[in-house]
């Protein structure tokens, strides 16, 4: 009758995990509950706490498919915010790169392969010596092997305001859809994880560096939260999932 029972668990276990896979909750190396992967030192599927121009050249070659990230722009809002274009020359070979840089930053990367817009929509920023309003942000893209459109257009809103330059979960959502080969996402400016998350939810490996452990804190939770398919605010409370590996 017991083993019956641990036989009958199992196999609803599995068809939750399998489910879980389908929705992209659960990524394959998570649900099997094997052995945790590792690029180089670092462990798939989180984001280390760790500064990313000492980080990049400690990955092997060709381990990721995309570079997909929203790095600093240098506009000295905040303290973290300098402008770091050269992180690109510490990617390795010919890796596909997704990368935000702002309208000024753009002209200190090197020339790209194209480039996209995300249009900020209902969100409007002052263009500085124009003296107007600037509504959209280039996308910059190297070594993309092909490109079904270059404009994404979402609202500028976030669930969470815990970091300043949050970017909308749909954008980044629609960005590694856009590079549907790439299994393996790297995010070397994490900030809050939304490129994780993104991943985590499209059923994609994730590797991310942050170089402020209290994002990488809130980025971790986030991970954790749409990898259980729960909120924060749920994975917080103890809230269980049937999903749970
Ligand atoms: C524009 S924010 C990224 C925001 C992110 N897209 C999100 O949705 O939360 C850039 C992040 O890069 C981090 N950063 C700055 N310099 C860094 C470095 N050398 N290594 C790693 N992270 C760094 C900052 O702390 C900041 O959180």
């Amino acid at each position: 009758m017991i083993a019956w029972l641990v036989i009958i668990l199992s196999v609803t276990l599995r068809r939750a995990n399998t489910a879980a896979i389908a929705n992209g909750i659960l990524a394959p190396n998570q649900a099997e509950g094997g052995e945790v992967k590792k690029l180089g030192p670092y462990e798939l599927n989180r984001v280390h706490c760790v500064d990313a121009l000492e980080a990049l050249p400690q990955l092997p070659d060709g381990c990721v498919d995309a570079v997909i990230t929203d790095p600093p722009y240098g506009m000295k809002k905040e303290a973290w915010d300098n402008h770091i274009p050269n992180w690109m020359s510490l990617v390795f070979g010919k890796t596909s790169i997704a990368t935000f840089c702002g309208v000024i930053g753009m002209r200190d990367y090197p020339t790209p392969d194209w480039i996209g817009a995300w249009v900020r929509q209902g969100s409007t920023q002052r263009n500085g010596r124009l003296r107007g309003f600037n509504n959209w942000e280039p996308i910059l893209f190297y070594n993309i092997p092909s490109l079904l459109n270059d404009v994404i257009s979402t609202p500028n809103y976030h669930d969470n305001l815990d970091h300043p330059t949050i970017k909308p979960i749909k954008l980044m959502i629609r960005l590694c859809e856009l590079m549907p080969y790439a299994d393996i996402i790297l995010d070397p400016f994490a900030g809050s994880g939304t490129t994780g998350v993104a991943a985590v939810l499209l059923g994609r490996q994730f590797l991310g560096f942050e170089i402020s452990p209290e994002y990488c804190e809130i980025a971790n939770k986030r991970i954790e939260a749409a990898r259980k398919g729960l909120t924060v605010k749920e994975l917080e409370a103890g809230q269980q999932t049937l999903f749970e590996p």
